[in-house]
């Protein structure tokens, strides 16, 4: 298998770049990406789709770094997007407007406007208020919307809590009854069309079950509405394939994402209905592309632990903190101390500012250089500014090329957006 991280020697290489020699001549903490595994991941959710009436759309918000955000654009896909600034930067980037899908629980007015003046491929209704509201801003500018209704399926995704949709005490969706509910008004609407269903049943998901039990919902939901007279033309799946956080990058048995495992089996499990098929996958196309990097400041032992204190912090990559999420954390230049652990935490000021707890790791020292896996998706993104800390440079690499996509504030960027 060809693995996108690996070591040569005791140096850890991203596609054709020496890490250590990278890091050694660039400011730290910064996300590096790797271009190779973005376009692997595309093209395997393409390959799934083949001989499908399909459309890939990409979830916006898992990173939207334009530099990214063009590699995938040239794959061929399309956008899903959440907000206005989401669905203004697809446009901007020249996403196919028919290829953009808008989900999202609290849509504004203005939101709503720009996605039927831009003629997007469909909106995604969460509620009979939002819908009322929606038809009436079609109304306004005379012109038709296709929409799907998003159904809370009640499925247990089996992931964290806080990245399960899902389930009825959610806050996403609507229950099939509601949905029904909306279908017949729908049906009488003059200017929008219910041609879809959509669903998302939360992230990371990393067994085929919680789809399966998707598609069943689905199946028997699309038999009710073809008895109410609706006659739906696509069915909007959604994301959510997870990726192996765990020895995501070394392991060369493992494939770094769950793709091929899983998405051929939502897709076929759905393809006789002969409806065009739409996902939304964020995580897995972008996530294992991505390392956070990180110089050690200090280390530091208390009575009960011992702490290697680095330059990245929760403000970088926040997923440790809100979800304990495991992310590898790997050296750029392996050592052959005996392994010790440690606690591995950021300059912010709370407790819960750490990128691993209790993790084995080889004994690093001040000025040492560390790497955090997995962070390609949902790192840069949830990014903040907390302790007046700048956002991070990030940078592309492209076999034996290194592309800054993003410069990263400095002081006076983030003084000036304070009137200062
Ligand atoms: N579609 C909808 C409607 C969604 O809500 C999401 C993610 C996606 C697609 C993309 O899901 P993905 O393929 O990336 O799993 N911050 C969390 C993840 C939040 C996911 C929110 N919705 C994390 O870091 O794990």
């Amino acid at each position: 298998m060809n693995r996108t991280f690996y070591y040569e020697g005791n140096r850890l290489f991203c596609e054709q770049i020496d890490l250590q020699k990278f890091a050694m001549q660039t400011p730290t903490p910064f996300y590096l990406y790797s271009k190779e595994e973005i376009v692997r991941n595309c093209r395997q959710v393409l390959q799934a789709g083949q001989g499908l009436d399909f459309l890939a759309c990409y979830a916006f918000k898992a990173n939207y770094n334009p530099g990214l955000l063009k590699i995938i654009r040239d794959m061929g896909l399309g956008a899903d997007v959440v907000s206005g600034g989401e669905l203004q930067l697809a446009l901007r980037l020249g996403f196919d407007a028919q290829k953009i899908v808008f989900a999202g629980v609290g849509k504004t007015a203005q939101e709503i406007a720009l996605a039927i003046r831009s003629g997007i491929h469909s909106l995604n209704i969460e509620s009979f208020e939002e819908f009322l509201l929606v038809e009436k801003i079609a109304a306004e500018q005379q012109k038709g919307m296709r929409i799907a209704v998003r159904i809370n399926p009640d499925v247990e995704a089996q992931t964290h809590d806080y990245i399960s949709t899902g389930k009825h005490i959610n806050k996403f969706g609507v229950s099939l009854q509601e949905a029904l509910k909306i279908y017949r008004k729908a049906l009488h609407s003059k200017w929008l069309k219910p041609e879809g269903v959509h669903v998302h049943i939360g992230s990371q998901i990393t067994s085929p079950q919680p789809f399966l039990e998707t598609i069943r919902v689905l199946r028997s939901f699309y038999e009710q509405l073809k008895k109410e007279g609706v006659s739906l033309t696509f069915l909007d799946l959604g994301g959510g394939i997870g990726i192996n956080y765990e020895n995501n990058f070394l392991n060369a048995e493992q494939p770094s994402t769950h793709i091929e495992e899983l998405l051929p089996v939502y897709l076929q499990g759905l393809a006789d209905l002969g409806l065009k098929l739409v996902v939304e996958p964020g995580r897995s196309l972008i996530a294992a592309s991505g390392i956070l990097v990180s110089k050690v400041l200090y280390r530091k032992e208390t009575p009960l632990k011992k702490f290697l204190i680095v330059d990245g912090a929760m403000n970088n990559l926040l997923r440790p903190s809100l979800y304990k999420a495991h992310h590898e954390i790997l050296p750029l230049l392996l050592n052959d101390s005996a392994k010790e652990v440690v606690d591995v935490v950021g300059p912010v000021c709370e407790s819960g500012d750490f990128l691993a707890k209790d993790r084995p790791i080889q004994q690093m020292e001040q000025g040492d250089f560390l790497t955090v896996g997995g962070a390609g998706a949902y790192g840069q993104a949830l990014s903040s500014n907390y302790n007046f800390l700048p956002t991070i440079a990030e940078y592309l690499v492209d076999g034996g090329k290194v592309e800054t996509i993003y410069q990263g504030q400095t002081f006076e960027d983030m003084a000036k957006n304070l009137g200062l």
